[in-house]
């Protein structure tokens, strides 16, 4: 500790005299240090600089002015030692008091100076982060836009495919239909030519017969009387399966213009038919359907994509009945539009998943089953024909769709 300076208990600074007086109105100090001595005065420090003097002093007394222990200063006066040391005291007790002041005040003002430097490097950490997460708010919203695009994508295609899959399904459908009597047909064509070779075989022996009896001994023979009985089933039988086929194709060229715009003045209750007809090999044994047609006039619509809405309504009956189901299709003008009514007798809808049915991708299918499309498309197909879909349904109770459509 350096001989001018104050300890300051518990403080790392320790303070001089005139540090300690600096604070002091030193004229009103010595003003009460001469009325109390009643002679001049003189304060320095240990150093000998003259910190507080009055009057004169002829070398009477030189009291040391204390800090804590090592006097900080001396004080000279002319007064009686008594009054001196008097004086000293008081000297010290306001020195003292100063002093803690001091201290506290320059402590207060070091916490003061770290908390400002704490807050600011808070502050500049703050202001990095903040930009720090700007930074990543504007990379995460690129990505999310960029994901939202995807997806958008993605859905776009689906729902073309949606499109194209129910298509497809019937084409699977249709492939199976046709195959079927061409099957038949091909197998019809065959015996008919080996009844022919055995037609020929016994012509062939007629120049050479006899008589008449032998003629009609060969015949009974090679059993001609049934070969020309079957001939006759077989042409019969083969002709209806190509008109089957004839019939399934033309209605098919009713689904080859689906995404082609085109509307034309069509028989509603023909197009109902006609999907029945095509999709009759993937609802059989599954589902019957009954047709309740009334009297409807023609309807100006693409009737391509009208046959979508109803093979899609159609196959969901059949994926929500236990077979052997029904399903009804009624036609009406009621309100002055036309009204298709489709009404199975499946499971039904619970109120949970209806207000959901028409919403894309929902589905309550097995994966690979369902696409939640079918009614996304057919009511947009419906609403760009200006009308709506509404359904009704209850658990146990089966499902009527309802589409209405304005007669233009
Ligand atoms: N006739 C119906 N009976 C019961 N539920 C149906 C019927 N039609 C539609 N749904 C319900 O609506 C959902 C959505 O149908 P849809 O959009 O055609 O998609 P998907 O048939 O691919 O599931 C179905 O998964 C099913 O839960
Ligand atoms: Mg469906």
């Amino acid at each position: 500790m350096s001989p001018d300076t104050v300890p300051a208990a518990g403080f790392d600074r320790e303070l001089g005299l005139d540090e300690l007086l600096r604070s002091v109105d030193r004229a009103r100090l010595a003003d009460a240090l001469v009325a109390l001595l009643g002679t001049g005065l003189r304060l320095s420090d240990v150093r000998g600089r003259e910190l507080l003097a009055r009057g004169e002093v002829h070398g009477g007394v030189r009291l040391p002015v204390r800090g804590e222990m090592e006097p900080i200063g001396y004080l000279e006066c002319d007064a009686t030692e008594a009054q001196a040391a008097a004086a000293v005291v008081l000297l010290q007790w306001i020195l003292r008091a100063n002093a803690r002041y001091l201290m506290a005040s320059e402590l207060h003002l070091q916490a003061v100076h770290e908390d400002y430097a704490e807050l600011q490097r808070r502050h500049a950490a703050l202001q990095e982060s903040e930009a720090r997460y700007r930074e990543l708010a504007l990379h995460l919203e690129q990505r999310v836009a960029e994901q939202v695009q995807t997806i958008e994508a993605t859905q776009r295609r689906l729902y073309q495919s949606e499109k194209l899959a129910s298509v497809g399904q019937l084409a699977a459908g249709v492939a199976h239909e046709i195959n079927n009597p061409i099957g038949f047909i091909a197998s019809n064509l065959n015996t008919a030519q080996g009844y022919l070779q055995r037609l020929g075989h016994w012509a062939e022996q007629l120049p050479a017969a006899p008589d008449l009896a032998a003629v009609q001994q060969a015949w009974a023979a090679a059993d001609l009387g049934f070969v020309l009985q079957d001939f006759s089933d077989l042409i019969d039988e083969s002709r209806s399966g190509a008109a089957r086929v004839a019939r399934i194709v033309a209605d098919l060229k009713g689904f080859s213009r689906v995404d082609q715009g085109g509307e034309e003045a069509a028989d509603i209750n023909a197009i109902i038919r006609q999907v029945c007809n095509v999709a009759e090999g993937q609802i059989r044994g599954r589902l019957a359907p009954v047709f309740v047609l009334g009297e409807v006039p023609p309807l100006r619509c693409n009737a391509a994509q009208l046959g979508q809405v109803i093979l899609n309504l159609l196959l969901n009956a059949a994926d929500a009945v236990t077979p052997p189901g029904v399903v009804t299709f009624e036609t009406a003008v009621a309100q002055g539009q036309l009204r298709l009514r489709v009404h199975d007798n499946g499971g039904g809808i619970p109120p949970t998943v209806l207000p959901r049915i028409f919403d894309p991708f929902f589905t309550t299918k097995e994966v690979g089953r369902g696409t939640g499309l079918g009614l996304t498309v057919s009511n947009d197909i419906v609403r760009a024909h200006g009308g709506r879909i509404e359904v009704d349904s209850r658990p146990g109770a089966g499902t009527t769709f309802t589409v209405w459509l304005p007669l233009r």
